[in-house]
């Protein structure tokens, strides 16, 4: 593998997200978003940690961008704080945070790294949580354009890639289904929380998601895109799931995993409507786009960003429809991975499975009109790993990029549309509920002093993407 074997003008970039890289939580101007109540729950975070300060790149950006340059990467996957920008949501303005991402953009401009800015990654300000329970209610549509027309206006001239959301599947899933994310919300009886009903509010949050996006993408068209030039899409996640057997019934609860997880939102942008087995399964309990949101949804998207990282084997477990409803009952179909599969498992949720990039690749390129794809996400955290000379000697990451790059260079060879790929992560950083104890960077972190080193696959990288000197 070797920067020429992937298709000509083809990015490599890094990915990170606001909350889990920036810091300065609560400082210059900053308002809350959800996650900085949420992480405060006893609890909540491994360690009881918090993303207060994290690897401090609010600070650290130029030597961040330099670290990029250094790689030969072409392109910083980063993500804008909306509370940053506007700590109440709505209304004035916190100049001192709109001054840190032009300081940001404008580095990586001089420094030749490309920015891809993300809008959205789980951070909802919390004062729209508080004023009308944030993506539940529809207010946010409107709130979340005009959020997204000042980031349009302010660095549109510089950023000619825009990312509406990062994983709505996740959002409105574990946000509101399950609970595991802020802001925490699922039905008492099989969730424990205090308050939600997990029948009902993903489907809800995961409509208003969808017009926001579309909303913002619509005001990128109308204002903006004619004169800045740029390109606009949505990130989704994407496990792939593959059939246990090759039943009939296998088949299916394979198929109802992926029209309810990637079907969700692509689904609605490509054809304007819910995937079929949604519709079916989902019922009155599923939203209903009217005419005029139809034709605002449709089409919504320029590229489509695929986090991909790994697979899960379903069956179908032969089972009635189960009486407790809610987002993951409703799909009714069994995870089998462990059992099944003699590979590696990283996380609890992370198998090294490559040839599931390749079946998702060509699965998006054949269902949904062989869009422009940028892989948006892809890498692994390594548990064990984590002191110092293990952390940096990172050989089995290293296995999983070069696995995984030669699946996507397959399924580019075979016609998909792919444009791009960005690795998860630049450095160690804050991942969620697991704190500092899951570490995904190519750059190893030192927590204490927040020093940089970069590990053994981060000069793999290099040497990949080194460009031949004629
Ligand atoms: C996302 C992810 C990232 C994670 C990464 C590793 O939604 O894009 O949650 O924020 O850090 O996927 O788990």
């Amino acid at each position: 593998l070797s920067r020429a074997s992937f298709p000509k003008d083809f990015v490599f970039g890094t990915a990170t997200s606001a909350y889990q890289v920036e810091g300065m939580a609560h400082k210059d101007g900053r308002g809350p978003s959800i996650w900085d109540v949420f992480v405060k729950i006893p609890g909540i975070v491994a360690n009881n940690a918090t993303a207060d300060v994290t690897v401090d790149q609010y600070h650290r950006y130029k030597g961040d961008v330099n670290i990029m340059e250094k790689l030969n990467f072409d392109a910083y996957r980063f993500s804008i704080s909306w509370s940053r920008i506007f700590p109440n949501g709505t209304g004035k303005v916190n100049w001192k945070g709109v001054a840190y991402y032009n300081r940001l953009i404008d580095y990586m401009v001089k420094k030749g790294i490309t920015p891809y800015a993300n809008l959205y990654h789980y951070d909802l300000p919390l004062a729209l949580e508080k004023r009308y329970n944030g993506l539940l209610s529809d207010k946010v549509v409107k709130d979340f354009a005009d959020y997204a027309d000042f980031c349009f206006k302010t660095f549109g001239d510089r950023v000619k890639n825009w990312m509406t959301f990062n994983e709505p599947r996740v959002i409105a899933a574990l946000g509101y289904d399950n609970g595991f994310f802020a802001p925490g919300r699922c039905s008492k009886a099989y969730g424990n929380c205090t308050a939600g009903d997990s029948a009902t509010e993903p489907y809800i949050a995961a409509h208003h998601l969808i017009l926001s996006h579309a909303a913002a993408v619509q005001r990128y068209r109308e204002k903006y895109q004619e004169k800045q030039k740029g390109r606009i899409g949505i990130l989704l996640d994407f496990v792939w799931y593959e059939p246990l057997t090759r039943s009939k019934a296998d088949n299916n609860a394979a198929q109802r995993a992926r029209d309810f997880h990637v079907g969700w939102f692509i689904h609605p942008i490509v054809y304007g409507e819910y995937p079929r087995t949604m519709q079916e399964i989902v019922g009155a309990r599923l939203p209903k786009f009217t005419k005029e949101e139809v034709k605002m949804v449709k089409g919504s998207m320029d590229f489509v960003g695929i986090n991909q990282y790994t697979t899960y084997y379903m069956y179908d477990p032969h089972q009635a429809k189960p009486k407790q409803l809610g987002y993951q009952q409703d799909w009714n179909a069994g995870f089998a991975c462990k059992t099944i599969v003699s590979i590696l498992a990283y996380s609890y949720w992370l198998y090294n499975v490559p040839w599931g990039m390749y079946k998702a690749l060509m699965y998006i390129k054949e269902h949904y009109g062989n869009p422009t794809v940028i892989l948006s996400e892809n890498g692994m955290d390594d548990p064990g790993n984590v002191t110092f000379s293990k952390g940096l000697h990172d050989t089995t990451r290293i296995n999983f990029y070069k696995g995984y790059l030669a699946q996507l260079k397959k399924a580019a060879d075979d016609g998909a549309n792919v444009i791009g790929y960005f690795a998860w992560s630049l450095l160690d950083n804050f991942e969620w509920r697991l704190g500092y104890t899951s570490r995904f960077g190519i750059v190893y972190v030192d927590f204490k002093t927040l020093k940089r080193y970069p590990k053994m696959s981060a000069h793999w990288f290099k040497q990949l993407l080194e460009r031949s000197k004629k």
